[in-house]
């Protein structure tokens, strides 16, 4: 493992989790998945390691969880495997129970109008795209009581707090903006909707990890765009940052001097400004660009790694290059310990 979990003295019985997203090098053929999962499965069950594994448009993401060594073990060869590259940790912990009790590897596969339907291949879970619609409805219903019922339904169902965000919450909303770009729901209803999937990400529980004790040094502020109404990636990466023991300040500047007279008073190691996670806006590049750079002047004394986020780097409209930032998010997910390892780099020059 990365980290390597196996040899800082956890308790024989806890579990270390990995979640890693990769892509493949080639487009698999109807049947190459199926094979490598059945070969997976049989593995797995061999080494004690549940877990669960995402394809979508050429994207792997997977989480796996077992004994430290026996992850040790199986890592080695997926790591080293050619049929996926940009290999990408995401987050590595110590739990003490499983999340993925019963599964030894859930496969779930969406293709777009692809030839393959993997998802008939396996009984669970029902389609990830179903779940978002529920939780769209639901937003836009402002049932907060309902929402809150479903993230308890997905934490059970053994849905890691990375998958829950990135896989559910961003997408619902930018189908949210989607709806509301398409007519079907007003602007109110549409921020109406966004803040109800703020409630349900500070439902998203994050387990305990080693970063706590890591990271308690570092300071994060996070800010929107000046400007910019739409915080829904900004208050998620809320609650990883405080799990993960960072000290975190937020910002909802109405201008760049406010932005950076914060940056100012308050020095930190890292700063992540996220633009609407519903809508792309690319006219707010040339703000964006011009507020890491004036963030960058402020900083020049306590240099700041600088992050950037929302739909336009979802999607790839826009790279960190385009704005002049050290990190873009293509989703929340795994942002804490970038921006750690980022951090660190940064101090030992
Ligand atoms: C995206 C991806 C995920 C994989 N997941 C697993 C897995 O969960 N378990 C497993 O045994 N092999 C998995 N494999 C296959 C391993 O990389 C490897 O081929 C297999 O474990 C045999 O290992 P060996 O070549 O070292 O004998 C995965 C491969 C890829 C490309």
């Amino acid at each position: 493992m990365t980290g390597g979990l196996a040899d800082n003295g956890v308790a024989a019985d806890w579990i270390a989790c990995l979640t890693y997203k990769s892509s493949a090098t080639a487009s698999p053929a109807a049947g190459d998945l199926d094979l490598l999962v059945a070969k997976a499965r049989a593995r797995n069950r061999s080494l004690g390691v549940t877990g669960m594994l995402l394809f979508e448009d050429g994207h792997f993401l997977q989480t796996l969880e077992g004994s430290p060594a026996a992850l040790e073990t199986l890592w080695s060869s997926i790591r080293q495997d050619s049929r996926h590259n940009h290999i990408e940790v995401l987050s590595e912990h110590i739990v003490t129970a499983r999340l993925f009790s019963d599964w030894d590897l859930l496969l779930d596969g969406r293709i777009n109008d692809g030839p393959l339907n993997l998802r008939a291949a396996v009984a669970l879970p029902p389609a990830v795209a179903e779940h978002v619609a529920h939780l769209v409805e639901l937003s836009l219903n402002a049932d907060d009581l309902g929402l809150n019922r479903l993230m308890a339904a997905f934490a059970d169902d053994g849905w890691t707090a990375d998958a829950i965000v990135s896989l559910l919450i961003e997408p619902a909303g930018r189908a949210l903006g989607d709806a509301w770009l398409d007519d079907e729901c007003s602007e109110i209803d549409l921020t109406i909707g966004l803040s109800m999937l703020q409630l349900a990400g500070h439902a998203v529980r994050y387990s305990p990890s080693p970063q706590t004790i890591r990271n308690s040094r570092y300071r994060v502020l996070l800010a929107t765009a000046p400007g910019e109404p739409h915080m829904l990636g900004t208050t998620l990466l809320a609650d990883q940052f405080l799990a993960s023991g960072w000290q975190v300040d937020m910002a909802f500047p109405a201008s760049e001097e406010a932005l950076t007279n914060q940056i100012n008073a308050q020095h930190p190691d890292a700063l992540d400004i996220g633009l609407s996670d519903a809508v792309p806006r690319p006219h707010a590049l040339t703000q964006l660009r011009s507020a890491v750079e004036h963030s960058r002047l402020v900083a020049a004394e306590h240099p700041t790694v600088i992050s950037v986020g929302g739909r336009l780097f979802a999607e790839a409209t826009a790279t960190a290059r385009t704005v002049g930032a050290d990190y873009a998010r293509s989703d929340v997910a795994g942002t804490s310990i970038k921006l750690a390892e980022l951090v660190q780099r940064n101090r030992q020059r």
